[in-house]
């Protein structure tokens, strides 16, 4: 990974882990050039994560004119069931995500326990090729933001596991989020094979990379199309404990006013818990994506 430098401002700092890099010098609260839109569009491919840190108030419309530099944007995926007023009414892009109760009910998604991993809104037959992360509250302790490299997860897998999942599809579990809520307008079922939510390749080739990543999304109810269920159970655990290794992982460690913006296409996360005694509140918005190839279709 290279350090891009220009005389206008932007720079751009790998972490130095397997995915992750600050980028410095842009102020979101305003327009970017294109020039800074097309070297944070190129510093975005070859990081994976970018981190725009102590950013000045964004207000939405700074989040939402930010991420359409990236294209269209998604509409938050349905609440979980013990969510209180629907954000989405007033800002339809925009997914809160917060442990704050309010009237007695939470305004936000996800709460104050762990997240596992995924990547957002998989079990759409279009997920989003990125989405943005802004922090308005953070707690003094906990909740810090874990992603991983999913092309290094592929690349290094044994070849006996490369040739077995080539072909393979799986099915991406639609009722739950990643804290474990049920979502509005689903109900829940104990038997993988009868999962609803969109089938995927289980390597995926970038649209703008071209390069061939793993493409598990959500380990819950996810579902091998075609195989005995044993047999799905033991490759996806044996994918999954490959998958979140350390060395394929960059931590985000919060600072008020960040603004993290992750390729949702490359990358999976997770979130750590954090005392429920302490407020977290966060603002996301999903970039439209595109049709998952596997490598045969791209
Ligand atoms: C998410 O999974 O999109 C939210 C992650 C976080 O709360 O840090």
């Amino acid at each position: 990974m290279q350090v891009i430098e220009q005389k206008n401002a932007v720079h751009v700092q790998p972490s130095g882990a397997a995915l992750g890099a600050d980028v410095a010098g842009v102020d979101l609260s305003q327009d970017l050039s294109e020039t800074e839109q097309e070297i944070i569009k190129q510093a975005w491919a070859d990081n994976l994560v970018l981190r725009f840190r102590r950013q000045p108030k964004l207000e939405v419309e700074d989040l939402v004119r930010f991420s359409r530099y990236f294209g269209d944007l998604d509409k938050a995926p349905p609440a979980s069931t013990q969510m209180g007023e629907d954000f989405a009414w007033q800002h339809p892009e925009i997914t809160v995500i917060s442990n704050v109760v309010a009237n007695g009910k939470p305004i936000g998604d996800l709460g104050s326990s762990e997240a596992v991993w995924h990547s957002d809104m998989t079990y759409n037959p279009k997920p989003p090729k990125g989405s943005a992360l802004y922090a308005i509250e953070i707690p003094p302790a906990g909740g810090n933001t874990q992603f991983a490299n999913m092309y290094l997860a592929y690349e290094t897998l044994p070849d006996r596991l490369k040739s077995r999942i080539a072909d393979l599809r799986c099915v991406h579990d639609a009722s739950r989020n990643s804290a474990g809520g049920l979502r509005k307008g689903y109900v829940d079922n104990t038997d993988p094979r009868e999962t609803v939510g969109a089938t995927h390749p289980m390597v995926r080739v970038h649209p703008v990379t071209g390069k061939k990543c793993l493409f598990l999304g959500r380990r819950r109810k996810a579902y091998i199309v075609g195989l005995e269920l044993e047999d799905s159970e033991a490759l996806l655990n044996e994918l999954w404990q490959h998958a979140c290794q350390d060395s394929f992982v960059w931590t985000q460690e919060w600072q008020l006013g960040d603004l993290v913006l992750w390729d949702n296409r490359c990358t999976m996360h997770r979130r750590d818990a954090f005392d429920p005694n302490t407020r977290r509140l966060l603002y996301r918005t999903q970039v439209t994506g595109e049709e998952v190839l596997a490598a045969a279709e791209a």
